[in-house]
């Protein structure tokens, strides 16, 4: 989809990659952006960078009704929707010892909430020939994660498959759908992951390196442009998707010796 001229909604858009989306949308000429957060005055800090093509909402993905009143609002006063990106997220840690509900907490804001958007959106994109759905998950969607990121990996791979589920459905529809899968990128998300008791050194855990938010969001542009479902900035990330479907097994093997090897680097912090 060429994205010059359209309306797009993004969620965490208050900082981060969903900020650097939010700007180079713009730059690239989208003619209204809608900068939602559940931080308020991030999202209007956001739009206020971009000028008057932009504009703020408060917004928390894991409330279903939100989502559908946000769609309704931006619809009765755009005219349609013609991007909706599904980007808020957070890390945290979530592992086995953690209760259903953060869990769930997850669930609702990595995956439902996509659900929720797509709900609200794709009725009304039909009926107007088309849009796009880009979906941010994370390299650990595909590959999982270590220890207390139990709730963050089960999530991101839900989001992956709803992705899927959502482009094998609905692209003879006009229903295009990509789905973001990086390893680090430089923004607020990677301080969640430095729990008091589980601190982590991010220059050397991200052995294929750090990205900046804005080339993902670069990333992302050239994909909507193509109709490319899978983003992945880190192109190891495809690598390793591949090998861990040519041998489960090995690929486990590896993904706990990973987890020891990690365990025994001493933090620097
Ligand atoms: N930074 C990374 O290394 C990395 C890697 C893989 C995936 N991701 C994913 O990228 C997305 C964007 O994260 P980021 O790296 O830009 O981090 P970020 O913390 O800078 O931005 C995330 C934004 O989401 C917002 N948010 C969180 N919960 C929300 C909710 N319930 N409702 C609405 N907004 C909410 C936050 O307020 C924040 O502004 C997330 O989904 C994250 O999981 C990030």
């Amino acid at each position: 989809m060429e994205i010059a001229g359209k309306v797009a909604v993004i969620t965490g858009a208050g900082s981060g990659i969903g900020r650097s989306l939010a700007v180079r949308f713009a730059a690239n000429g989208v003619r209204a952006v809608i900068c939602t957060d559940l931080n308020a005055a991030g999202a209007t800090e956001t739009a206020l960078a971009i000028g008057a093509s932009a504009s703020a909402e408060a917004l928390d993905v894991a409330d279903e009704r939100a989502i559908e009143a946000l769609v309704a609002r931006v619809e009765q006063r755009f005219g349609g929707i013609d991007i909706f990106v599904s980007n808020a997220g957070y890390g945290g840690t979530v592992g086995l010892e953690s209760p259903t509900s953060e869990w769930q907490q997850m669930m609702n804001v990595h995956t439902w909430s996509h659900l929720a958007a797509a709900r609200a959106v794709i009725p009304g994109m039909i009926s107007r020939g088309g849009g796009y759905l880009l979906n941010t998950s994370s390299a650990a969607g595909l590959l999982s994660l270590f220890d207390t990121g139990g709730g963050y990996a089960v999530s991101k791979h839900a989001a992956v498959a709803l992705a899927e589920w959502l482009s094998i459905n609905y692209l003879d529809q006009g229903i295009g759908v990509s789905v973001l899968c990086p390893q680090a990128v430089r923004t607020n998300a990677l301080n969640y992951m430095n729990a008091p008791n589980q601190q982590v050194d991010f220059e050397q855990v991200a052995g294929d390196g750090i990205l900046e938010p804005d080339y993902v969001a670069d990333l992302c542009i050239e994909a909507i442009a193509e109709g490319r479902f899978m983003v992945l900035p880190h192109e190891e990330v495809g690598i390793y998707f591949q090998r861990k479907a040519e041998n489960y097994g090995r690929w486990l093997s590896g993904m706990r010796r990973m987890r020891s090897r990690l365990r025994a680097v001493p933090s620097n912090r």
